[in-house]
């Protein structure tokens, strides 16, 4: 029904109506108001509660000397062993942690590492020189649409295990510097070197290879 059907029969009931109509306009006009004045004071507390939430060096990348923990299950937050990977995977999912001021890494998604144990013969020579006694980091987001890769099974096109991406089906083989061997990914994982400080699994370098995907969801 238009505006112009209210107005041909005009009767009190209509200036009635109508007076509803514009206190209705005004407490909506009022509503909106206090909706963006809360908008504005709740994005104005938001600052220090999330500056409070992510301290300091949580959101940057992965640093030389840095430690690495848990990001998941009942070991989170505890710091990764090479007692804790079962030779021939699966992986962990682990956080770098500042050994100095023990905060972990955790404010950016694409900070999260699968930490995985192969026999250091199965490796290649390029992946081999950046693992430890055959444990390996690499970035824990797919290169296709930056899903979490979280399944680690037999691939599709051959008979070793892989990690494999389940948002469309791309996999990585940790042997070959996690290189593309099924699915839409375009580019390998990037893959975090390590070393061992003081019997501590430790990162040794910035990511080889870039991080995150490289189109929508
Ligand atoms: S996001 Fe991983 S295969 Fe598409």
């Amino acid at each position: 029904m238009s505006s112009t059907s209210f107005n041909t029969a005009s009767s009190s009931s209509d200036h009635i109506a109508d007076s509803q109509a514009d206190g209705c306009a005004e407490q909506t006009r009022r509503t909106l108001l206090l909706g963006a004045l809360a908008t504005t004071a709740c994005l104005g507390c938001s600052v220090p509660a999330r500056a409070g939430e992510d301290p300091p060096g949580s959101d940057e990348r992965p640093q030389k000397g840095d430690l690495l923990v848990f990001s998941e299950g009942d070991k989170e937050g505890k710091l990764v062993t090479a007692a804790d990977l079962p030779l021939g995977g699966p992986p962990v999912h682990a956080w770098p942690q500042d050994p100095k001021t023990s905060v972990v890494r955790s404010a950016s998604r694409l900070n999260e590492l699968l930490v995985i144990r192969l026999d250091p013969a199965e490796l290649d020579d390029q992946t081999r020189g950046r693992a430890v006694d055959g444990i390996i980091a690499y970035s824990a987001i797919c290169s296709h649409a930056g899903c979490p890769v979280t399944a680690w099974v037999k691939s599709d096109v051959g008979d070793k295990e892989v990690f494999k991406c389940m948002c469309h089906n791309s996999e990585y083989d940790p042997r070959a510097g996690a290189k593309v061997v099924f699915g839409p990914a375009p580019r390998r994982l990037a893959v975090l070197p390590l070393a061992f400080a003081d019997g501590s699994l430790s990162v040794a370098g910035n990511f080889i290879g870039k991080v995150g995907g490289t189109q929508p969801g």
